[in-house]
Formats: C-alpha cells, structure tokens, sequence
C-alpha cells in the first residue's frame, strides 16, 4: 500500500488524501466508542461491514437522487469520496422513541412517533454533541438558513427511502444521524450527504422480535455485536465474500 497524507483521524474512520484533488480515501476501523469517547471497544469485522453498508446505502440513495460525497468503494475498507466542507451538525432522525430521545423526556423506549422528529446537535466532543435548534444553528452560522432547510429536506427524504428499504428486509429503523457537507465544485456549491450510514449510527430492531441490530448491542454490552451488523449485511443482501472470516484487516497504512 502507498504511503499516504492522513487528513483526518476520527473515532471510527481516517480520512487520507486521496488520488485527485478534491476526492479522499475514507477508511474504516474497527474501533467503536459510546458516551463521547468514555467506552472503546474494537468490533472485529465492524470496518469492513460498515464500508460495504454505508456504500450501498449511499448508492441506493444516489439512485434517488439524494446527493452524496460516495464515489466508489476501492477495497474491504476503503471507499473513495468526495472532498466537503463538513457542516458542524448532527441531523438525527427518529421514528421511535429511543435512546437520549426517551430518557431526556421519560418516553418508554419502543413508542412510534406520531410523525418523524427531526433534530439537531452541535458537532463538537469537548461539549458531547449538545442538542441545539435550529435558531443556534443559523445564529452561529454553522449553516445559512436555506442550508438548513435543504439538510432538513434531504433528512425526510433519506428517512423515507431508509425506512422503506429497511422494511423490506424485516428491519425497523427507529432512528439515525446524518452529516452534511458543502461540495465545491467551480462556482457551484451544493449540499450533499457525507460521514457514512451504518449501524453505528442508526437504530435497527428486527421487526418481529425488537432485537436490537445495531451499536446499542455495544453501548449496553448486550454482546453479539459483529453478528448483528453481519445480519444488517446479511438481509441487504451485501455480505463480503468469503463471509466473516476474511474480516479482519490490515493496521491503518500512513
Ligand atoms: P441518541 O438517541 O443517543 O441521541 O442517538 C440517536 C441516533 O443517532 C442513534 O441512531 C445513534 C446515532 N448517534 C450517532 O450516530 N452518533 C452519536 O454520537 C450519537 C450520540 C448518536
Ligand atoms: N460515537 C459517539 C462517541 O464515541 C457516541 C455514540 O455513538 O454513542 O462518543
């Protein structure tokens, strides 16, 4: 493997340079974290599951027309993406009440929603990614107001076709997050879809049993966490080759 810049390291993924200006080398690892940084874990197989989900999810959705950073996916763990200017917050969708959601306002885990929620976090770990609105968000100028309005658009339109795709393959999907980059490409700038969709950052229950096929299985030590994201893989119909025994991969190259 060539030695390459590393542009970025986050707690699940690198970003390298990549072979033209204005695209990057996103890698996977298999570290996993919870609660800001307070649990680490390593989830053997967990990159290369994420790499091979988060590419066909963001093909599907390129299909739809949802724009995103996806170019193509170059190895196990390695895809190929568009440079963006990453816009500071988190968009959470949710269709269930779940996690921070139900314990911040006392709603058992599992009630639908009566319509889907959309929310907003301020990306920064010093502060845990607090929950802001969408006045902090433009009062900031962490994104312009018609900014905001197509992430929130595109959110309601990745919630649809997820939550459908999902269905299809007997999955619930109770809630996700979602970042947004600014792509400039000569004059033009245009939002589009970055970071990765994976079971990391999606809640995903078996729609007969509620098991639960996501990093909750991590974040509350329930175990059979790589399992659960082979069996997200497994139902797309998007299990590597050779199945999990060809998981585990090389150190990070720089
Ligand atoms: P929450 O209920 O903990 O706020 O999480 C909502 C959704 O966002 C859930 O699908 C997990 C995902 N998520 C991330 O992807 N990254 C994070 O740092 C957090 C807190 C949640
Ligand atoms: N990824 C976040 C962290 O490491 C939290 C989470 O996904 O639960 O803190």
């Amino acid at each position: 493997m060539p030695r390459r810049r590393k542009v970025y390291e986050g707690k699940a993924k690198v970003l390298f340079e990549g072979p033209e200006p204005g695209t990057l080398v996103q890698y996977f690892k298999d570290d996993a974290t919870a609660f800001n940084n307070e649990k680490h874990g390593i989830i053997t197989g967990k990159g290369v599951l994420n790499n091979r989900i988060s590419e066909y999810i963001m093909t599907r959705l390129g299909e739809v027309g949802v724009p995103t950073h996806f170019v193509r996916r170059l190895n196990m763990r390695e895809q190929l993406i568009r440079e963006v200017e990453i816009i500071p917050v988190e968009v959470i969708v949710r269709n269930v009440a779940a996690g921070s959601m139900s314990k911040r306002l006392g709603i058992a885990e599992g009630t639908p929603l009566p319509r889907s929620i959309v929310e907003y976090c301020y990306k920064s770990d010093e502060l845990g990614d607090p929950l802001v609105t969408e006045e902090h968000v433009t009062c900031f100028g962490w994104a312009s107001p018609p900014e905001l309005d197509e992430m929130m658009s595109l959110s309601l339109r990745v919630n649809d076709f997820l939550y459908g795709l999902f269905v299809a393959v007997g999955i619930r999907l109770i809630d996700f997050k979602i970042e947004f980059g600014r792509l400039y490409q000569d004059e033009d700038m245009r939002i589009v879809l970055a970071d990765e969709i994976s079971p990391d950052s999606c809640r995903l229950w078996d729609i007969e049993s509620n098991e639960k096929l996501d990093k909750d299985r991590f974040r509350r030590d329930l175990g059979g966490v790589a399992e659960a994201y082979q069996e997200v893989a497994r139902r797309l119909g998007i299990l590597p080759e050779g199945g999990p025994r060809d998981l585990k991969g090389p150190a990070v190259m720089q």
